[in-house]
């Protein structure tokens, strides 16, 4: 099915409807920001079944649209980027001009929910053209929307994807927008929204605007298009609750005598995808492997941000060891790692991550991780609600991540339909996803329908 059957039907436009709050609102961008200059726009997409016609569903989701913008203003400006002469840099900062959100309205009318949901997991490969603007990266922001909306009517449902320059939003602060939107959008109008909390800058001691070479802001090629990577296909791993609890059981009893941390949900299941991928993986033993995760700094640096301050407040760090090593000393040693990483994220390394950036901007353009299949990347969280977002007609049926980023190893991880489950879409080589399917230890904790 070429393009997935998804054909264009307007292309728009949105802005605030007053643009009275954001006024001439700059946001200046910090070491964490600028550091995903040359990340993809995250794609994300919910599902849902078909509203009645007299919803008027493009109309109530524009004009909605156009209410949330006014509360979520830095959605609607533009990436600004001035060059300083004197040293041959160039700066950035998000400019609140009220430009505008780009909303799309598609069809793909031969499309079905089930041709979705598929039930041995897979992700058909038409998807990825349910998702808007795949080429974009942070620095295009100059020139592009930093944030899109596609929606695509299908025979009998309807897809509401996303995506936005991750410079400007993280997950929690799209989350919450969108959540919003929702809202709005399934009241018939707005409401009394507490004015947005802008993130300040809370780096003393780092002068802004950040100077970045010209060298590391020049596009790197898309991430898909190396011609030398093999192809990667999606595969939606889910785990029940029960599978969750066992696991975590058991990388908890695997550690119990070494330490008195407990690993959580999230980092057990995320250590047994890294280890059951690093197995099938083709890296050799005594080569590095990398597992990237997300920490969210809002409540990290000292003092603390507002829990629910609205920008991107989050960064990749690493837990980093031999694949023997990974290997060999079992789960619960794993997802101590992740646990340990985690707890070691303080001011002190917020700030020194901060400081070491400025002063050695550099790498920029490897984007979001090695393309050789040694690096696991934990994008998304299951904390963050899914199926509460009800635009008036019901609540999603599924979530899905759009192509970007891609790398083998990334993996989005989502809050699952029933209370408590979680699922995994995990970008992979074809090869690794049939291993994984016949591996017997890996299974025992994974549901395939
Ligand atoms: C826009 O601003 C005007 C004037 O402040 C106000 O009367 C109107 O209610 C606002 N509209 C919305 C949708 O907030
Ligand atoms: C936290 O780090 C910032 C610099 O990023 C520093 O100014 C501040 O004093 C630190 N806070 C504490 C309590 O050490």
């Amino acid at each position: 099915m070429a393009g997935g059957g998804v054909v264009l039907v307007s292309s728009s436009i949105v802005r605030p409807v007053n643009s009275s709050q954001s006024g001439q609102t700059k946001i200046h961008l910090t070491p964490f920001d600028l550091s995903l200059l040359q990340f993809d726009y995250p794609q994300r997409g919910l599902l849902f079944s078909k509203p009645d016609s007299d919803f008027h569903l493009i109309s109530r989701l524009k004009d909605s649209l156009a209410l949330a913008l006014e509360i979520y203003f830095p959605f609607a400006g533009r990436l600004v980027k001035t060059e300083n002469l004197e040293d041959n840099t160039v700066s950035f900062f998000i400019d609140c001009d009220d430009s505008g959100a780009r909303f799309l309205h598609c069809e793909a009318k031969s499309v079905s929910v089930s041709d979705f949901l598929q039930p041995d997991g897979s992700v058909p490969d038409f998807m990825k053209h349910f998702f808007p603007a795949d080429d974009f990266k942070s620095c295009d922001g100059v020139s592009v929307p930093l944030l899109v909306i596609q929606v695509t009517e299908m025979k009998d449902g309807v897809f509401i994807s996303f995506c936005y320059n991750h410079m400007v939003a993280d997950g929690v602060s799209m989350w919450s927008f969108f959540h919003t939107w929702s809202k709005i959008c399934s009241s018939g109008s707005g409401f009394n929204h507490k004015p947005l909390v802008l993130k300040g800058w809370f780096l003393e001691g780092i002068d802004y605007p950040i100077h970045i070479p010209v060298s590391e802001t020049e596009r790197s090629p898309p991430s898909r298009e190396l011609s030398s990577v093999p192809i990667t296909k999606e595969w939606i791993f889910h785990f029940s609750k029960k599978n969750i609890l066992d696991l975590k059981a058991k990388a908890n009893s695997e550690v119990a005598s070494s330490s008195d941390m407990e690993v959580s949900s999230l980092q057990a299941i995320s250590a047994h995808m890294w280890r059951s991928i690093i197995r099938h993986s083709g890296v050799s033993r005594e080569r590095e492997t990398h597992c990237k995760i997300v920490v969210d700094l809002r409540q990290r640096v000292n003092p603390p941000l507002e829990k629910d301050c609205f920008g991107n407040m989050v960064y990749l760090t690493s837990a980093i060891t031999t694949a023997e090593e990974l290997l060999d000393r079992g789960l619960g040693e794993a997802a101590l790692q992740l646990r340990k990483l985690v707890s070691s994220q303080t001011n002190e390394t917020c700030k020194r991550f901060a400081e070491d950036w400025v002063r050695n901007v550099k790498n920029l353009k490897s984007g979001i991780g090695s393309k050789v299949g040694d690096t696991i990347v934990v994008a998304s969280s299951p904390r963050f609600e899914v199926y509460n977002k009800d635009f008036g007609w019901g609540k999603p049926i599924a979530i899905r991540a759009g192509p970007s980023n891609s790398i083998s190893g990334k993996l989005s991880v989502f809050q699952g339909i029933n209370e408590g489950s979680i699922d995994i879409q995990a970008t992979l080589w074809g090869d690794v996803i049939v291993k994984l399917l016949a591996d017997v230890e890996f299974l025992e904790h994974v549901t395939i329908a």
